[in-house]
């Protein structure tokens, strides 16, 4: 890809989402939150480009499936009114389906339209498949891990501001009892992801946040979660039981452990 290509992808972006603004300010609200997160994660994912010295080329296209991975977010708010993705569609799918409709990687050589596409539509996917090929799995790994930077900040703020604005829709409606599920302690205990099925409570959604520490893939990513402070910041409010206490300390552990290893990327692609 080409500096020109990118200008022009980036272009295409800016037009495309002026689109969805409307005279309506909830809908431009949305729309600007949706578009400020892009541009946030295609800042993470330069950080950790920068980390494992990826040459110019492929930082271009790994700022491209950042620029585009939630494109399909403005057209699902247009319809739906939610970005919530169980009562309406597949966000990361619709994204594929507007560029290509649009036409808009049709610049790019065959090999980086699909290195841009398959990075789109796995990013929010629950596990990324094992076969795929090493250059392919680093710009998923890229996208997935500077998407969850910024989703951690957006998440730390708007749960500081829980007791202003509890029917925030970020909140999922989730009930602010004390408990925590055991499925998620144990998912976090385990040393893995926990599963959005199993959220009852605004802890377990806490929780549940945490517990990505144990999908995440690159070095540099693991000392951005420390220095930002984010486990100990989602851990705030969450009850000092004893299996609550262990399971933070094993997310802890797990970011001291990760954040200090010598290779810059953790898992070979
Ligand atoms: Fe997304």
């Amino acid at each position: 890809m080409t500096s020109e290509q990118s200008n022009i992808l980036k272009k295409w972006f800016e037009d495309y989402v002026s689109g969805f603004f409307q005279n309506d300010p909830d809908v431009n609200r949305a729309i600007q939150l949706k578009k400020d997160h892009t541009y946030r994660v295609c800042r993470n994912i330069q950080t950790l480009c920068e980390s494992i010295s990826l040459c110019p080329n492929d930082v271009r296209i790994a700022d491209i499936t950042a620029l585009y991975h939630d494109i399909g977010r403005f057209p699902q708010f247009a319809r739906y009114r939610t970005f919530n993705d169980h009562i309406s569609c597949n966000h990361a799918r619709l994204g594929v389906k507007v560029l290509g409709i649009n036409r808009v990687l049709h610049m790019l050589s065959l090999n980086e339209r699909r290195l841009i596409s398959k990075s789109i539509a796995f990013h929010n996917a629950v596990r990324i498949p094992n076969c795929l090929e090493p250059r392919q799995d680093i710009f998923i790994r890229l996208l997935r891990d500077a998407d969850k930077l910024d989703i951690w900040q957006v998440m730390i703020d708007h749960f500081s501001q829980y007791r202003e604005n509890p029917k925030n829709a970020v909140f999922l409606n989730l009930s602010d009892r004390p408990e925590c599920s055991a499925k998620i302690l144990k998912a976090i205990f385990d040393g893995s992801f926990a599963r959005t099925q199993d959220m009852a409570t605004l802890n377990d959604f806490k929780l549940l946040q945490i517990s990505w520490v144990f999908d995440l893939n690159f070095t540099a990513t693991f000392k951005i979660v420390k220095e930002r402070r984010f486990i100990e910041k989602l851990a705030e409010g969450l009850p000092p039981d004893r299996e609550v206490t262990m399971a933070i300390n094993n997310a802890l552990d797990q970011v001291e452990h990760c954040s200090s290893v010598k290779k810059s990327k953790l898992r070979s692609a």
